[in-house]
């Protein structure tokens, strides 16, 4: 099966470990088991005094029973059969995929988002259509448009809500109108939303699960919770024939996610409010930081995010993404992600829910390798 190289993914890989200054990470600030246990004010000892006694086995296939009721919480109507647990929200996907698409299927995808959500269709031989999404509507979806792209072939229509990495945020009428244009079709309705619930004010985020039978919510506990380092995520729908489906493709491809995982994920969700709590004040400090430093800095500009970790300013220098986001990394230390891996020009994604201090020096860092190339233009 050929597909096309993930290019943010392979930025990453390239450049994240050697990053003085990490403005690049889409996961809110990461937590050490340390950290957790005592945010969640878990007995450290009593758990590992419990945990080392188990012996290893696949566990519950299906995911425990604490991991997926925990995952109901973050949820208005699912129960713990509506939730099939992955390796990550990228597994997820991938497995969302694999499962319900075939070859010669039509499927719809927004730009920019996260790569999977049109690479992986097109690689299983899916017939891409693209919705691009402006920066003149917040980058938000222009349903006359979608209607245009929808045909009575389509079968899933697959967006991101909050989107990386532009940071709009679908409100709930938004979503049930696209709801409505997928009912006509008979078409599922895949959103990404592993940003959900990372809002700068405090309204709950509706989730595509809970607004339609045929709508498949993906999410991890990467980016929400900070523990992408469990590689545990989840598909969440309430309808059962795909949910069949994803169990018996997973007999496949995974068994089993493990048992160590979710049990320190159910810890995680057993005090989800607490944690999201801590996020939340992380993404609203920060973004008020990058949005006086965009309103100050003459050179960028942007759609201030409504949520989410990552935001997508443009630049006014005349260099290309790919180089400008090198030449900055190798002169000043400053680690940003291309537009090019969004298949943008002249822009770069900043994900600002890392470190407060991290941010602001990246940030400098910036600053410093604009004004050398300002320098360097007027010589
Ligand atoms: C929109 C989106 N979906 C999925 C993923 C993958 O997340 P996970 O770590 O849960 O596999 C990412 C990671 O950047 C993402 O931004």
């Amino acid at each position: 099966m050929k597909i096309q190289p993930f290019k943010v993914e392979e930025w990453m890989n390239a450049h994240e470990t050697q990053a003085r200054y990490n403005i690049a990470e889409t996961c809110v600030d990461s937590v050490s088991l340390e950290e957790l246990f005592r945010l969640t004010n878990t007995d450290d000892t009593a758990f590992w005094q419990n945990f080392r006694k188990k012996r290893l086995t696949y566990g519950d296939i299906k995911g425990s029973p604490e991991f997926r009721q925990g995952i109901c919480g973050l949820y208005r109507t699912l129960k713990t059969e509506n939730i099939v647990p992955t390796h990550g929200a990228a597994g997820a996907n991938h497995h969302v995929f694999y499962s319900l698409i075939e070859p010669g299927d039509e499927v719809i995808s927004i730009m920019p988002t996260y790569q999977q959500l049109y690479s992986i269709p097109e690689s299983l031989g899916a017939k891409v259509k693209i919705l691009n999404l402006t920066a003149e509507n917040g980058y938000h979806v222009d349903l006359q448009a979608l209607k245009e792209l929808v045909t009575e072939h389509t079968r899933m229509i697959c967006i991101n809500n909050p989107n990386n990495p532009t940071g709009a945020l679908m409100t709930e009428k938004e979503l049930t109108d696209i709801v409505k244009i997928a009912c006509e079709a008979d078409a599922w309705i895949l959103c990404d939303e592993v940003y959900r619930h990372l809002t700068q004010r405090d309204d709950w985020c509706p989730s595509i699960a809970d607004l339609y039978k045929k709508g498949i919510s993906v999410s991890s506990m990467s980016k929400v919770f900070s523990l992408a380092g469990l590689r545990l995520g989840w598909i969440a729908t309430r309808d059962m024939n795909a949910i069949r489906s994803f169990l018996s493709h997973r007999d496949y491809n995974l068994i089993s996610c493990g048992m160590l995982d979710e049990a320190i994920a159910g810890i995680a969700l057993s005090d989800a409010e607490n944690i999201l709590k801590r996020n939340r004040q992380i993404v609203r400090t920060n973004l008020a930081i990058l949005d006086q430093w965009v309103n100050t800095q003459t050179h960028v500009s942007y759609v201030k995010p409504e949520a989410g970790t990552t935001a997508l300013v443009y630049y006014d220098l005349n260099i290309p993404s790919r180089a400008f986001c090198e030449e900055m990394f190798h002169r000043t230390g400053a680690f940003v992600t291309p537009g090019e891996c969004f298949e943008l020009e002249h822009c770069m994604r900043i994900g600002y829910a890392c470190d407060t201090a991290t941010l602001r020096a990246g940030l400098a860092a910036v600053d410093e390798y604009i004004a050398l190339k300002e320098k360097e233009e007027q010589v």
